[in-house]
């Protein structure tokens, strides 16, 4: 008897188990996580334009790096036009083909909605280069420099060049209105200057051009020589200051002390030739730190708020300048 049950049991058993659907397989959990390459990456950068040296160098960055890399690069150059900018974000957030977005933003303020969208749309931004005011949780990461620093350290060497001299005032020229290195090299400089007396009694936009720079200066010369120092926010705008002093029967870096930012090799020629004081770098050669933030995103790495750009201060009355400028990459 007992047998004969226990037999029903396991012939029940076989029949129910036939009966059961096939299990299916556990599901993998979604879809392994694409593991993103360069080779796959297209990014979409918005520069700013072509205003001189620095921007030059840092284009080639961005170009050359993208070949060696093997990644899809699609430049947009805003030709310094801030609608322009604005328009080649939108364009750049409904490009199926753009995965994530970079730009050397123009202006500091007015990008929320642009990056709100970007963010709606999935598309990771980089900022590269200069800052934005704004919510930093709508941007990635900033791979860039502090501007504020480099205005400091402009202001340290003024203040060092124009040290037992009886007056010190300093003229500036400074960036497009409204652009972060403009706003922050301007406050580090006062920072600085001002704790040795500098007073900065002229301060103009030479939107980062020589042909600016020199008529800022020339329009000041005009109006009063009493100048013992010039910042240029920039080479350009210092190298404008320099033919202008020089037609005014000033001796650049003798008279009128110079400092300029960015360290391209037009300021290297100006310190050899003895016509600018001190250059304070700022590194355009960042886009592999940029590509590498970009893909980090779209591979869901975290990252700091900041990567930022390692630069240092040239001087006219190095005793290796010459040698110094020979090994520059731009
Ligand atoms: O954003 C960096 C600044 O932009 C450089 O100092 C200047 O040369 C360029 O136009």
């Amino acid at each position: 008897m007992f047998k004969k049950i226990a037999f029903l049991l396991v012939i029940a058993t076989m029949i129910l188990s036939a009966c059961q659907p096939a299990a299916t397989p556990a599901p993998a959990t979604e879809a392994a996580a694409k593991v993103w390459t360069y080779k796959d990456m297209t990014i979409g950068f918005l520069q700013t334009g072509s205003e001189g040296g620095w921007r030059a160098a840092n284009t080639a960055s961005f170009k050359e790096t993208a070949e060696q890399l093997g990644l899809t690069l699609k430049f947009y150059d805003s030709q310094n036009d801030l609608a322009k900018q604005v328009a080649g974000f939108q364009q750049f957030i409904a490009d199926p083909e753009v995965d994530v977005i970079a730009i050397s933003p123009l202006e500091a303020a007015g990008w929320e909605q642009v990056l709100k969208d970007a963010k709606a749309a999935g598309k990771p931004v980089i900022l590269s280069d200069r800052r934005i005011d704004g919510n930093e949780d709508l941007y990635v990461t900033f791979v860039g420099a502090d501007f504020v620093e480099e205005g400091r350290k402009a202001g340290t060497e003024m203040c060092k060049l124009l040290e037992g001299s009886e007056k010190k005032n300093v003229w500036e020229l400074v960036g497009n209105v409204g652009s972060s290195p403009a706003i922050d090299r301007g406050k580090g400089f006062r920072e600085t200057a001002e704790k040795c007396g500098i007073v900065v009694t002229n301060s103009q936009t030479g939107n980062w051009s020589i042909v600016e720079g020199k008529q800022v200066t020339e329009a000041w010369l005009k109006e009063s020589k009493d100048v013992q120092g010039i910042f240029g926010q920039n080479d350009e705008m210092a190298f404008g200051a320099i033919e202008s002093l020089k037609e005014a029967g000033l001796v650049p870096a003798v008279d009128v002390k110079i400092i300029s930012v960015d360290a391209t090799a037009g300021a290297f020629q100006a310190m050899l030739d003895g016509t600018l004081n001190v250059t304070v770098e700022c590194n355009p050669l960042i886009a592999p730190q940029v590509y590498e933030a970009a893909l980090a995103a779209l591979n869901g790495e975290s990252l700091p708020k900041w990567i930022p750009s390692i630069e240092g201060v040239f001087y006219s009355d190095d005793a290796n300048l010459k040698e110094i400028a020979a090994g520059r990459k731009y």
